[in-house]
């Protein structure tokens, strides 16, 4: 029996011009090039200036990624942006999208907030409504401008974080329903609301009607990071009918290198396999996966018929795994 999956046709990123260097925190905050690097690979981030927003970072990913899918922005027929960093309080940074890609009017636009985890959660979403018929082509966003709520003189979170926006295109298509497949073959996500306060805004709308700056106790969250990302990955291989050995590149969330060093080692993936970004993008939240996939498939390193495998944790705690066949 045939069934529906989400078929990854396109993806697209776009950075940020200005780049900051671990040297140039070290001008700005009691650290230096060998801390950040030794302790978490990461080496430059990219920044956003003052009036470049999260919209403009997702339509430049979003037209890279529907130019690379060979499609028309009108046959796109839902949107959602992961994002923390929206441009507005409301309305959602997807519906400005919309306006700016020149969707058909009455396309569905929707922004999703899980953190770190936001791809993959969008994803689900996406994959979901596609696979019930409701959608036939979706663009999906990850895009932040964590810079903006960045407290630069805290050397605790400042050199850890960056701005940047990925893409991805996905379309239904009729496949035989085996593991085989290309396409989406597993989504899971997960969240734990007791981890609330480990990362967090120290502010909000309702709080205090303010924007705040990203607070973490990086010990708590590094310990959960390791076996949330290897669940992630574990589990979607399990719903996928595959195994690890059937990976032919693994795409984590790219927060710390030790991190992703140790989640490659627990589930017994060969570093060559796995993707990283962090050391030049920074912990990116919600668009660290679909940056890192964009730049795997522009260096031409994931090619047709490879197994992806991908996960997240972050803020909530919010975590999950998606593995797809390209
Ligand atoms: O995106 C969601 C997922 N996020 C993550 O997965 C992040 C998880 N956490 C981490 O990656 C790590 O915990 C950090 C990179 C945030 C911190 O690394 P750590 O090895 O856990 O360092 P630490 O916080 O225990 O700090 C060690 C020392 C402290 O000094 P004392 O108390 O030992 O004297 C800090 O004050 O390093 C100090 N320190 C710094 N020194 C230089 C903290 N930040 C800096 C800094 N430069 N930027």
């Amino acid at each position: 029996m045939t069934v529906i999956r989400s078929q990854l046709i396109g993806t697209g990123y776009k950075l940020p011009a200005k780049v900051l260097t671990n040297d140039d925190l070290s001008k700005m905050v009691e650290t230096s090039d060998e801390w950040i690097s030794t302790r978490t690979g990461i080496r430059s981030r990219h920044i956003a200036e003052k009036d470049e927003l999260t919209s403009d970072l997702s339509y430049d990913a979003a037209v890279m990624a529907i130019k690379n899918a060979g499609i028309k922005n009108e046959e796109i027929d839902f949107i959602i942006v992961a994002t923390v960093t929206g441009d507005t309080t409301f309305p959602a940074t997807a519906a400005k999208l919309s306006k700016k890609l020149g969707l058909l009017p009455g396309t569905p636009a929707m922004d999703v907030n899980a953190a770190c985890s936001g791809f993959v959660y969008a994803s689900q979403i996406a994959d979901n409504m596609i696979r019930l018929g409701q959608v036939k082509t979706a663009l999906v966003i990850g895009a932040e401008t964590l810079s903006k709520i960045t407290d630069w003189t805290d050397r605790n979170t400042c050199v850890l974080f960056g701005d940047g926006a990925g893409a991805a295109i996905f379309r239904a298509a009729e496949c035989a329903g085996t593991k085989d497949d290309t396409g989406v073959l597993a989504t899971k996500i997960y969240a734990d609301g007791s981890q609330f306060d480990h990362l967090c805004s120290d502010s909000g709308v309702s709080l205090n009607q303010k924007a705040g700056f990203i607070h973490m106790d990086g010990k708590e969250v590094f310990k959960i990071a390791i076996p949330s990302l290897v669940q992630g990955v574990e589990e979607s291989l399990k719903i996928a009918g595959l195994e690890v050995a059937d990976v032919d590149w693994y795409v984590p969330h790219q927060a710390n290198l030790r991190i992703i060093d140790s989640v490659a080692k627990k589930l017994e993936i060969d570093m060559d396999k796995v993707i990283v970004t962090v050391d030049h993008h920074g912990n990116t939240s919600a668009a660290s996966i679909p940056l890192a996939l964009a730049e795997a498939f522009a260096a031409g390193k994931i090619k047709k018929g490879d197994v992806v495998a991908v996960s997240a944790m972050g803020a909530g705690f919010t975590w999950g795994g998606m593995i797809i066949r390209v």
